[in-house]
């Protein structure tokens, strides 16, 4: 069974859907560690709920990206993790986890990218007036929600206001997220 673990930033309702699914054997891995670097963040919380062993990091007390990543890198090999999955992580991944985590990086976006990629995905959509957005799981590289796309999946936001559009997409996330991992990790064939 592959192992992961999660680095989260905010609430944590996508990593609380993976930690959910796993439980109700909808998805086969091992979460090994939620990383957030938000010390305060509610995913703390659900984390504590599920079980889930947290380390929270201050960026700010490191001299750089690397130095904090060298450190979550020691402790990702110690756990024997084999891949990393974004879930709400306000960071972009440099270069130390990009080297040791080739293709095995995994973020979910708010947006059919390439539209709409960085922050606030839904208030982009919203400012555009699309009838459509949705959801997109792709690989993580050096650019900001650049990487190869793994799955979408379309919302209709047509006269949504930002609450519901928010509301939509992210209950479409729930679902997404889960599933695309359980064919990533388990090497099947993902779908489109
Ligand atoms: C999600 O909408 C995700 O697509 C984006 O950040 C949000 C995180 O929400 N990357 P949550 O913390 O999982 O509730």
């Amino acid at each position: 069974m592959k192992r992961f673990a999660i680095f989260a930033s905010g609430s944590g309702s996508n990593a609380e859907a993976i930690w959910e699914a796993i439980e109700r054997g909808e998805l086969s891995g091992q979460c090994m560690l939620l990383v957030t670097d938000k010390p305060e963040a509610k995913v703390l919380e659900r984390a504590d709920r599920h079980h889930i062993q947290t380390f929270s990091f201050e960026p700010k007390a490191y001299a750089s990206k690397s130095e904090f990543e060298w450190e979550l890198l020691v402790l990702l090999e110690a756990l024997h993790v084999d891949y990393i999955v974004l879930a709400g992580y306000m960071r972009l991944i440099g270069d130390v986890l990009l080297a040791a985590y080739p293709g095995r990086i995994i973020n979910i976006h708010p947006s059919l990218l390439p539209a709409f990629p960085g922050k606030d995905a839904i208030g982009q959509a919203l400012a555009a007036n699309v009838s459509t957005s949705g959801a997109t799981v792709h690989y993580v590289d050096a650019g900001m929600d650049t990487g190869p796309i793994i799955a979408q999946q379309e919302v209709d936001i047509a006269g949504c206001d930002r609450i519901e559009a928010a509301h939509r997409i992210q209950a479409i996330e729930h679902q997404l997220y889960p599933r695309v991992l359980q064919q990533v990790l388990n090497q099947q064939e993902v779908f489109k």
